[in-house]
Order: C-alpha cells, then sequence, then structure tokens
C-alpha cells in the first residue's frame, strides 16, 4: 500500500503549483518552511489518518463508527466522503485536459505555435463541451476501470508500475531542462534563498499544499491504511510518503522551471503554466518531450484520483455492500455528473476547488488528528505510533497548527 499512498500524493499539485510557490516565496528559504511543516503538522496528521484506517480496518464511514459507536462522528465520515467526492470531480476536469493534451502533443499539435497560440488553443478547448467533457469522461473512466480491478489487482498493482515509470519520466525532462542555456536562472528561481518573504502567508501556503499534496483530511489515507499489511508500519509509510512526494514535486520544479526561464517566459502556476507555457516550451525541443511530460502528468493524475474514488468506493462496498465493480460505476455516473458542471462553469470548479482545499481538508485533518490525540484510546495509538513525541505532536501541534492557518486564511 505504501505505493499507492505515494501516488496519491504525487499529483497535479506537485506539477502545477509547488515550483511556482517556492520560487514566489524565498526559494530554499521555502523549501526549509516546507520540510519543517511537513514534520511537524503534515506527517503527525497523516500518522494519524493512518492509525484511524488501521486500527479499524475499516472504510472511513465505518471506521467513525467503530471509534463512537453512539453514531457521534457519523457526520466525519459523511464529510471525509463528500470532500473525496468533490476533489475527484474537479480533479477529472483537469485529468481530461492532460488526455486531451497528450493526444493532441502525439499529432504535434504544438510544434511551431507561439504562446498566444497556445493561449487559444486552451481556451478553444475550454468551449467545446463535446472535447472539454469527452475527455473528463475517459479520464473518470480510466479512473473507475483501474478502482473496479480490486485493491491489489487494480490499484495496487497500478501503483507499482505507475512510480518508477513516472520518476524517471520526471528526471528525463529535468536533465533536458537543465542543460538548456539560461536554464540557470530558473534553478536560482528555485533555490536561492530569500529569507525576507517568510511571513505568515508563505507558512499558511506551505502548510496547505503540504495538506493537498500528502492527500490529507478526505479519508484516502485511512482508506488504503485500512487495507495495510500487518508488517507494513504507519511510520515507515508516512515518511516514505513524504519523502517521495516532496522528492517529486522538487525534480518537477527542475524540470519545469529552468525550461520556463530558458525561453525567456515569466514563470505562473495552474493551468496557464501546464496548458499554455509548457507545451509550446518542450515542443521547441521535439516531439517526443510534450509527449512524454503530458503522459506523466496523466499518470500522475491517475494515481491521485484512483485514492479519492476509492474512498467513496470502500463506503459502498462496505457500507451498502456493492460489488466493487458495480460501485465504481455508480460513481463514476455521479462525479460525472459534478464533473461536467465544473467542465462547463469555471465558478462550480472554483468553489469546488476553494471548497475542498480550503475548509475541507482542513476540518478533516484538524477532527481526524483530534480524535487520534483526545479520543482513541492512547495505548492503541501508541502501538501504531509507538513514539510519544509523535502522539504529542498530533495532540497538540497539529491541531493547534491547523487553527491557526486556518484563521491566517480567513483574515
Ligand atoms: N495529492 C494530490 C496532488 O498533489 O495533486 C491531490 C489529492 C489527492 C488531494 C487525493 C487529496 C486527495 F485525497
Amino acid at each position: 500500500m505504501i505505493m499507492a499512498m505515494a501516488g496519491s500524493a504525487v499529483g497535479l499539485g506537485n506539477i502545477w503549483r509547488f515550483p511556482y510557490m517556492v520560487g514566489e516565496h524565498g526559494g530554499a528559504a521555502f523549501i526549509i518552511i516546507y520540510i519543517i511543516c511537513c514534520l511537524l503538522v503534515s506527517l503527525p496528521v497523516f500518522f494519524a489518518e493512518a492509525t484511524i484506517g488501521k486500527a479499524t480496518r475499516k472504510d472511513t464511514f465505518g471506521a467513525m463508527e467503530a471509534i463512537a459507536p453512539d453514531g457521534r462522528f457519523k457526520n466525519v465520515g459523511y464529510i471525509a466522503i463528500v470532500s473525496s467526492f468533490i476533489i475527484l470531480s474537479f480533479y477529472s476536469v483537469v485529468g481530461g485536459w492532460s488526455f486531451d493534451y497528450l493526444l493532441r502533443s502525439c499529432a504535434g499539435g504544438f510544434s511551431g505555435k507561439s504562446i498566444t497560440e497556445a493561449r487559444e488553443v486552451f481556451a478553444g478547448m475550454g468551449s467545446s463541451v463535446l472535447e472539454n467533457v469527452g475527455c473528463m469522461l475517459v479520464f473518470l473512466g480510466l479512473t473507475a476501470g483501474i478502482v473496479a480491478g480490486g485493491v491489489e489487482k487494480g490499484i495496487g498493482l497500478f501503483s507499482k508500475i505507475s512510480m518508477p515509470v513516472l520518476l524517471v519520466m520526471m528526471i528525463v525532462i529535468a536533465s533536458v531542462s537543465l542543460t538548456l542555456p539560461g536554464s540557470k536562472e530558473g534553478v536560482a528561481y528555485l533555490v536561492r534563498p530569500d529569507f525576507s518573504k517568510l511571513n505568515g502567508a508563505a507558512i499558511a501556503a506551505a502548510l496547505g499544499q503540504s495538506f493537498f499534496s500528502l492527500s490529507l483530511g478526505v479519508g484516502t489515507i485511512l482508506t488504503y491504511s485500512s487495507y495495510m499489511h500487518e508488517d507494513e508500519g504507519i511510520i515507515a509509510a508516512g515518511s516514505w510518503t513524504a519523502f517521495f512526494d516532496t522528492c517529486f514535486a522538487l525534480i518537477a520544479g527542475f524540470a519545469i522551471m529552468p525550461a520556463v526561464f530558458a525561453a525567456g517566459i515569466e514563470p505562473s502556476a495552474g493551468p496557464s503554466l501546464v496548458f499554455e507555457t509548457l507545451p509550446v516550451i518542450f515542443s521547441r525541443m521535439g516531439v517526443v518531450l510534450p509527449v512524454v511530460f503530458f503522459l506523466a502528468i496523466l499518470i500522475a493524475a491517475l494515481s491521485s484520483s484512483i485514492s479519492l474514488l476509492e474512498v467513496v468506493v470502500a463506503w459502498l462496498v462496505e457500507q451498502k455492500h456493492t460489488t466493487r465493480p458495480r460501485a465504481a460505476l455508480l460513481v463514476f455516473v455521479f462525479a460525472a455528473v459534478l464533473g461536467t458542471a465544473c467542465a462547463l462553469v469555471p465558478k462550480v470548479f472554483n468553489t469546488c476547488d476553494f471548497i475542498s482545499s480550503n475548509v475541507l481538508m482542513m476540518a478533516g485533518a484538524l477532527i481526524f488528528s483530534m480524535i487520534v490525540g483526545w479520543i482513541m484510546p492512547r495505548e492503541t495509538v501508541l502501538q501504531h505510533i509507538r513514539s510519544r513525541f509523535i502522539y504529542g505532536l498530533i495532540r497538540y501541534a497539529a491541531p493547534v497548527m491547523i487553527v491557526a492557518i486556518a484563521v491566517t486564511n480567513l483574515l
């Protein structure tokens, strides 16, 4: 399950948000803060969520009932299931764009294009209902297909194969990118430490990004942990996932920013970076590089979306006694409806993104750490995490920091 957890963590967030965030918030100074946030807050939340999953061996809803049979935390289970469903819906839209751009790159669709032309292509795709919704459905279909294949033979196998491949692809792109004339500025953008940029907003950004990147607070880690083998340890799983996720984000940064600077373009984040700037820059280096890049994005997005769909499928299978393929199909149909709304109405997309990342994930992370720190028997928790220091972080540091960040964000 460790590979599957790493797969859930490595996703679009590593590619389109992390590199820009690093550059904008002080380079190496931000990386240090990001790592501190991971170690002191995000990893303890990961351990907490995983402890709930491994100790109860149930889906998110069942786990909450097992911890409080009087039904006190029933709604927490529902909130997590709804959160992962919402993220899945808008994430599938972007996954669909990656699929679309993979096809376009295979057909050499970006060679000779300027950024302005690429912008027009992106806008054109956004306004074509058939293309936009069709690609989203293909992506969602692939996600549901893998999950329907089962925990070991679907999710486990896909993660075992895709993670090493993904890493190699990113290393190849980074090696090409780093040898371009003018790429040094991009490296400096990422690593030059600027401690003057480290303010409350930078810390909030680091923590928010590490939560999103480690897939915390919506039940994915909980659900995957419920499938862990007895000899797979929670501390090892969390540490490897965070290590792999951070390394991947840094490699993505070295694949992207040097190329952006070598082309003399202003760095940015989000869709404009991935779907407007990079296809043009990479296609200047031949037809293969854009294909590798969009295939990498598609794989990264899929390895995350399967973890989101699994949260809902696990609930349907365990609580509603549906068969796995039928559950996957059912989630596919409902996510297709919300996904279509996200694909066609930017406001719906942005609202889903905002609510899930800023409200639901934070609330989920807070509640999971409070449940493990204050509700579950201390001996049970220590059996899994075996460290009083980490227990202290889960009990005090994580909740305090989450509330502080939520307040900072609201202000
Ligand atoms: N960790 C994924 C990324 O960095 O893109 C996004 C994600 C996946 C968030 C799964 C939440 C989740 F449950």
